[in-house]
């Protein structure tokens, strides 16, 4: 996820700042800038790159002031650029903003700016939040901000300065993650803590729709909508860096799972009309009679990603009825494929560059077959070769096991097959909308699930000796048993199998005596009575058996030894609950065998040899 530092004080705010993104680096970016009020105004530098690219420009060329805002981007709107990097800033260079997060009516304010007469010089959603400000002041950079802010819809974290106002600094919240620092005639912004950790510790950490004015004799917060004021003891942080990188929590993985409902609030975004609750995705280049012809798709990728593919074929063949068919990626591109005329080819890849998928990526290109990308980083090799992309928006991911991209990913795919039974007419609009509400609900319930993790957590306990586990499912539930089995092997080292629960008595079932630890997930009301035969077969053969149901459902707890709910959701949909557990039980093995969480050994975040 981008980083965002301000600064206003009396000290060299360009290394202040500057000092501030390397403590952010970590996130992960893909170009950094600084905006300074110096004495002939505000200037500002920003570069495609590390941070030392930035820092060698403004060798020589330094910003001296000791007010500014600085950014590392992590692209989502437009590619990594120095047009792209924030701050972003007005024609004049009066008013600078950093972003993070989504802008999702932007290109609605965009024409409306560009009828103005204003011109754009990127191709970020941020732009128009620089222009806007120009074309809103009325000499008051506070009220300004909250006019502007009024006219924004998304997920957004913002730092705005402008040079009509040096003594403040402005940061408001929507969403996205913000902090302000108060120091000793200073103040401070940050995406995160470790961005001011070494100055101070003393914070306010901004709730949703808030605002922060910072001067140098300290920061007063508001309400962003109503400009009441807002009165809250600072939180004094006495976590060390590492810690603070985390988030507070003791690891990437961790963090990067309770950063799903965020995460997967922005991977909806624009995406879903607030009004008719259809899916729009402007990021597609093909039309809609291409759409409407295409006849086959092949799903092609690796690990974590294949089986959000495999959530993605039993979603598109149920809504669209066209026949799809996963392929990993490694067996794919030495397959010789049978395309047809109106074959597309879906690769999907977290950091667009397993050399796997890029292979088979271009095996299919050579073979003239259109492909789409599902990726999570902009400017990955996938996202520039595909002829489609859709992006995830699942912030980046650094624990080597992936939770955050994955969830992102199935409902990236849960946008497109909607939208292609748009297209097709093979949903009615009140289809789409029924299942897009219950969509904009996911969020809040994966956030429900997280703050109930004890029972999982003693299950977890009991599992980390055994020699063996299984997980059954039948349909959607079967996909993501194999993504719960490939994510505790993955990071506990226990092995497991994830098996089609009307498979198991064709040889597996051998396997189960007494004992035996088996997950079975039966959130399928159509196959909810074929699961329970599948469960008491287990049961007979001893098995100690934990079922994962949706709420309500009391049936299950008569067949299984213990029982864990997931809030109510459309069956469809229940993939994007059902892992979460999965995920927690995962982690919580690998903690209870001192493992290293973040880093299982023999694995990598990102393969790219064949
Ligand atoms: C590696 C990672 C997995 C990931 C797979 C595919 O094996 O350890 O977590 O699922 O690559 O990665 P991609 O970036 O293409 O999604």
């Amino acid at each position: 996820m981008c980083g965002i530092v301000g600064y206003i004080g009396e000290k060299n705010a360009q290394e202040i700042i500057v000092g501030g993104l390397r403590k952010l680096e970590y996130r992960g970016y893909d170009s950094a800038g600084v905006a300074v009020l110096t004495k002939d105004g505000l200037s500002y530098e920003k570069a495609k790159g590390r941070l030392a690219v930035l820092e060698e420009r403004l060798e020589g060329n330094a910003l001296i002031g000791n007010a500014g805002i600085g950014h590392t981007r992590w692209a989502t709107h437009g590619k990594p650029s120095d047009e792209n990097a924030h701050p972003h800033t007005d024609a004049k260079t009066k008013f600078a903003v950093v972003h993070n997060g989504i802008i999702e009516n932007f290109l609605e304010i965009k024409e409306e700016l560009i009828a103005k007469g204003y011109t754009f010089v990127s191709e970020t959603d941020t732009e128009v939040i620089a222009h806007l400000l120009a074309d809103t002041y009325n000499g008051d950079i506070v009220a300004t901000a909250q006019k502007v802010v009024g006219r924004m819809r998304g997920a957004y974290a913002l730092g705005i300065m402008t040079e009509h106002e040096p003594d403040k600094l402005v940061a408001v919240r929507l969403a996205s993650p913000l902090i302000v620092g108060v120091g000793n005639g200073e103040s401070f912004i940050g995406s995160d803590i470790p961005a001011m950790l070494e100055h101070t510790r003393d914070v306010y950490i901004l709730n949703e729709g808030e605002m922060a004015v910072l001067t140098r004799e300290g920061v007063e917060l508001f309400d962003a909508q109503s400009g009441e004021k807002i009165e809250r003891e600072i939180f004094h942080v006495d976590w060390d860096l590492v810690q603070a990188e985390k988030g507070g929590f003791d690891s990437f993985m961790l963090k990067e799972i309770h950063d799903q409902p965020q995460a997967v609030r922005e991977t909806m975004g624009a995406r879903i009309h607030p009004e008719t609750k259809k899916v729009v995705m402007p990021e597609l280049k093909m039309s809609e009679a291409e759409l409407k012809a295409i006849d086959h798709i092949y799903i092609v990728a690796c690990g974590t990603s294949m089986h959000a593919g495999l959530v993605a074929k039993d979603v598109i063949e149920k809504l669209v009825r066209v026949p799809v068919e996963v392929a990993i990626a490694s067996e794919f591109r030495y397959r010789d494929p049978i395309y047809t005329p109106n074959t597309l080819v879906i690769v999907i890849s977290q950091s667009g560059e397993t050399a796997d998928t890029l292979a088979a990526l271009r095996e299919a290109k050579k073979s003239g077959v259109k492909v789409l990308a599902v990726t999570n980083v902009v400017g990955s090799s996938v996202a520039r070769e595909a002829d489609e992309v859709v992006f995830t928006w699942a912030g980046p991911e650094i624990a080597v096991a992936s939770t955050k991209a994955y969830t992102c990913q199935v409902v990236a795919l849960y946008l497109f097959a909607l939208y292609y039974a748009q297209v097709k007419g093979t949903q009615t609009d009140a289809q789409i909308a029924e299942i897009t509400e219950h969509m904009l609900q996911l969020p809040g319930k994966i956030a429900d699930i997280l703050k109930h993790t004890e029972e999982i957590r003693v299950f977890a306990e009991g599992i980390k000796d055994v020699q063996s586990l299984f997980f059954i499912g039948r349909g959607l539930d079967y996909a993501v048993t194999l993504e719960g089995s490939l994510k505790l092997k993955e990071i506990s080292y226990i092995h497991s199998e994830a098996y089609a629960a009307g498979e198991l008595k064709h040889g597996t079932l051998a396997l189960i005596e007494d004992n035996v630890p088996v997950i079975a997930l039966a959130t399928q009301p159509d196959i909810f009575e074929k699961m329970v035969s599948n469960i008491v077969e287990v049961k007979a053969r001893g098995a100690h058996v934990l079922g994962i149901a949706l709420e309500g459902n009391t049936e299950l707890a008569k067949s299984v030894d213990q029982v864990i709910t997931i809030p109510e959701t459309l069956p469809i949909l229940a993939p994007v609950l059902t892992v979460i557990p999965l995920q927690m039980l995962s982690y919580y093995a690998s903690l209870a065998r001192g493992n290293d969480v973040d880093k299982p050994r023999n694995l990598a975040k990102s393969v790219t040899v064949e």
